[in-house]
């Protein structure tokens, strides 16, 4: 297995030559299974892209919808990224797992990704609703972060779902992972997120700003819900 550390100019096929082969086989076989797998992981992005597409078509679809019916859009702004090579080699590494594409698709549930950002509580629950009423996807997980916020504040309610692709001579079911979340609680996530990557010891934020931070998401929970009860008041 992989002992040198990786950083963020490891160039690709040497993280997979290291990580990768029969400890009798030369670095020259490494490498070239290593510049194969690669070409498999860029053949990977290919289905995963055309799954997010058809998610976020579905999405639009909802929303243009909702908006002739209610007049305002449920979905305030979709966002969408699928994990690079690099990185599902290295979430492999990272779970002690064979590199290959077949690991890779059925180990790691977020390669790709979409977030969707409401304006309000109440219109989360109501796109899962009509994610999981439409009976050509699957919701295979799900953790709502909003009944059982993480210890930090983090609150969202994370999906994953799986969503059949169609080629020309077959047709595949992928998984993708969605988190849908408020304005609000995505104003707290990357925030934080960028304060945690931009602390020196990222894994360990000091006690004290992590009470202040999970203070803010509370209080932003709070505001959460009063908006959500002002609204609600004036569509009485
Ligand atoms: P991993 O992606 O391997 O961590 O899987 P998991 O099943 O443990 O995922 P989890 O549902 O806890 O989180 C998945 C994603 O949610 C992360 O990649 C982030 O985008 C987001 N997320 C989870 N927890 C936090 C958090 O504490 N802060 C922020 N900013 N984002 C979070
Ligand atoms: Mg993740």
């Amino acid at each position: 297995m992989l002992t040198t550390k990786i950083t963020e100019t490891t160039p690709m096929v040497d993280i997979l030559a290291m990580a990768e082969g029969e400890d009798d086989s030369t670095f020259e076989q490494r490498f070239s299974e290593a510049k194969d797998l690669i070409l498999d992981l860029y053949d990977l992005q290919m289905i995963y892209s055309a799954a997010i597409k058809e998610i976020l078509t579905k999405l639009e679809i909802l929303n243009d919808e909702f908006v002739t019916t209610h007049s305002r859009n449920p979905i305030h702004t979709m966002k969408s990224r699928i994990k690079t090579p690099k990185s599902v080699a290295e979430k492999l590494i990272r779970k002690n797992l064979h590199l290959d594409v077949k690991n890779a698709r059925e180990n790691i549930d977020d390669i790709a990704g979409i977030r969707i950002i409401c304006p309000y509580i109440k219109d989360i629950y109501m796109i899962r609703q009509l994610l999981q009423a439409q009976d050509d996807l699957e919701i295979i997980r799900e953790t709502d972060y909003i009944k059982s916020p993480k210890p930090n504040g983090y609150r969202s309610l994370h999906l994953i779902i799986n969503v059949p692709v169609f080629f020309s001579d077959h047709k595949e079911k992928v998984k993708v992972e969605i988190q849908i979340r408020t304005i609000a609680m995505d104003f707290w996530a990357s925030l934080e997120h960028q304060l945690r990557y931009k602390a020196p010891n990222k894994e360990d934020i000091p006690e004290d700003i992590s009470a202040e931070l999970k203070s803010c998401a509370d209080i932003i929970a709070q505001t959460d819900i009063r908006m959500q009860d002002i609204h609600n008041k004036v569509l009485a």
